[in-house]
């Protein structure tokens, strides 16, 4: 198991490379909150349920993501300034094949 590069937009549109790590089961809600790239209390408020939407992100790049859940996609339906692209960052798993996975926040 590597690390991997994930690109990481923040609400204020500032760019962030950040490594994370592949073996820890962490998701990019967490790792987010891990480098502080939101101010805390406002992501991942139910704790990575799928039930807040706090930690909505859009996706900029092609990688292969796991399929939505009914839950999150009935969250994201609920949420406000959805997109296409749209996904909750505590569904998404940092796996190998995410490397140079590039996101954006949504906004709070
Ligand atoms: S942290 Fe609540 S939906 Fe992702």
């Amino acid at each position: 198991m590597k690390d991997i590069t994930i690109i990481v937009i923040d609400r204020e549109g500032v760019k962030h490379e950040v490594v994370a790590p592949t073996d820890m089961n962490m998701n990019l809600m967490e790792l987010i909150r891990s480098y502080d790239l939101a101010p805390e209390g406002t992501i991942g408020i139910c704790g990575g349920m799928a039930m807040c939407a706090s930690c909505q992100c859009y996706i900029l790049s092609n990688h292969p993501l796991s399929e939505m859940s009914a839950d999150e996609d009935l969250m994201l339906s609920e949420a406000f300034h959805t997109k296409d692209n749209s996904r909750l960052s505590c569904q998404i798993f940092i796996k190998e094949e995410l490397d140079g996975l590039e996101v954006e926040l949504a906004p709070e």
